[in-house]
């Protein structure tokens, strides 16, 4: 039984697609199981970039199946528009399977997120305003529309008339903008049930199908552990749960058939939009990561906010997921770093605090405890062996395991497939 969980432990972008292609490769099965269009993965394969929102990282392969879980949140449109690029492009989709439980996004929830944003002000928590969390809130307040409901015309539409005009009602009333209209939405979402009929399918029988069949499985997370709706930095977060906890109920999958989980750790701490981020670096550094690591949002294009790798977050991920490999990325984006620094320890009140804080005025105030390191001041691009990475380079690595508590499976120096370093064969 091979099924590996690649899930992400900081606040997102750590480089998940890059390592769920790479184990593709030797995986039969890619599944998304929470999440939805507000995930960007880049894949870079022979020099060329790809975007991944919706569609599984191991699409890029030929013959494999890649599998979009019950617990993703579907915008229609979008997902079609992502399948045809990949057809222009000259990739195949047939192995494509959609959970007939997932939810759609509807316009509505799109315009609700945009104006729920607005509303919250300079509360706001910066969503990709994709309009996740009100698809989600639908989800759980038992009237969201599945995909089942989208391919059986006469249920679509009882749905979607409740829905329009509960939403219509809201969107005038509390946030004072024009609703939708019924016919319209309609024929467009009918249209896009006919295109999307071939992929629906039951995918939490068919995952326990290919495990019980020995197929190796990939579970690829989107977003990430301190964006977790449980145990993220709450309310700054989305709103599913993207720990490797997630993949059961997202999937449809019992918690005995995972054999391993992979935490994507980047080799410093990013994030975007709003919410504490106790190791952020407001200066030259923090722009120097920023500028050499271009890190801007693949999804809205956001400059995101660059800090110190912080050790506690990681582990902390660790626990909650149990993470027994972690995959570090972006090592050589601190090539030129000539003294680097990890958070080993919070101090808040200035005493050491042994538990993530749940409180985020707590988490706001805490002192992060910083360790010194000398960096390798030397390009890592080429390597492909660990023990030919430089010493200190090693001794970083190695001590980020240490406070993690989780040893090192992959260490990556570059966005391409073949600039990575595997210390551990991840599918036995
Ligand atoms: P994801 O959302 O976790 O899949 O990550 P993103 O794709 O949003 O952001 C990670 C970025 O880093 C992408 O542009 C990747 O191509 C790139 N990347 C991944 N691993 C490495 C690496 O080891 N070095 C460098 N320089 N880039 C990497
Ligand atoms: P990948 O899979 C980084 C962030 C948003 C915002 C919060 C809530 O590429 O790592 P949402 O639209 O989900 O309601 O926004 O979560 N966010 C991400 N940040 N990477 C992502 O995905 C993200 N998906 C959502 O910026 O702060
Ligand atoms: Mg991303």
């Amino acid at each position: 039984m091979s099924a590996i969980v690649v899930m992400g432990t900081q606040w997102g972008d750590e480089g998940k697609g890059k390592i769920v292609d790479y184990l593709a490769e030797q995986a039969d099965v890619v599944a998304r199981y929470q999440g939805g269009n507000n995930a960007g993965h880049t894949v870079v394969v022979k020099g060329k970039e790809f975007k991944l929102h919706l569609l599984p990282s191991g699409i890029l392969y030929k013959g494999k199946t890649c599998v979009i879980g019950n617990g993703v949140v579907i915008d229609p449109g979008v997902l079609l528009t992502e399948i045809k690029g990949m057809h222009d492009k000259g990739f195949s989709t047939e192995g494509l399977k959609i959970s007939n439980r997932a939810q759609v996004i509807m316009p509505y929830h799109r315009l609700i997120d945009a104006e729920e944003e607005n509303y919250r002000g300079e509360h706001k928590i910066g969503t990709t305003k994709r309009g996740i969390g009100p698809c989600y809130m639908d989800k759980n307040s038992r009237c969201g529309i599945r995909m089942v409901d989208l391919m059986d015309a006469e249920e679509f539409s009882a749905k979607l008339k409740r829905n329009i005009e509960a939403k219509n009602h809201l969107l005038k009333e509390i946030y004072g903008v024009e609703g939708f209209d019924f016919e319209t939405v309609k024929k467009e979402y009918l249209g896009y049930a006919d295109e999307l009929r071939p992929y629906i399918a039951d995918t939490s029988a068919a995952l326990n199908k290919s495990i019980k069949a020995g197929q190796k499985v990939l579970f690829e997370g989107a977003q990430a552990t301190m964006l977790d709706l449980d145990h993220g930095t709450y309310p700054y977060v989305t709103s599913s749960n993207p720990i490797a906890g997630g993949v059961c109920v997202g999937a449809g999958i019992g918690p005995t058939k995972i054999s391993n989980v992979i935490g994507v750790v980047k080799a410093y701490t990013t994030r975007v939009g709003e919410g504490p981020f106790p190791t952020e670096l407001f200066d030259e550094m923090g722009d120097h990561i920023r500028e050499s690591g271009h890190e801007y949002g693949t999804t809205t294009g956001r400059p995101r906010r660059c800090g110190w790798l912080d050790a506690c977050v990681v582990k902390y991920a660790v626990d909650l997921s149990g993470i027994d490999y972690m995959a570090i990325t972006r090592l050589d984006i601190l090539d030129q770093v000539k003294t680097l620094k990890i958070c080993v320890a919070y101090k808040h009140n200035g005493i050491v605090i042994d538990e993530f804080p749940a409180s985020l005025k707590v988490l706001a105030e805490v002192e992060p405890v910083y360790e010194e390191l000398a960096g390798w001041e030397c390009d890592t691009t080429t390597i492909r062996e660990y023990a030919d990475l430089p010493l200190n380079a090693r001794l970083y690595l190695e001590r980020l395991s240490e406070v993690a508590g989780a040893a090192l499976g992959i260490v990556s120096v570059g966005p391409g497939r073949d600039q990575t370093i595997i210390m551990h064969e991840m599918f036995k």
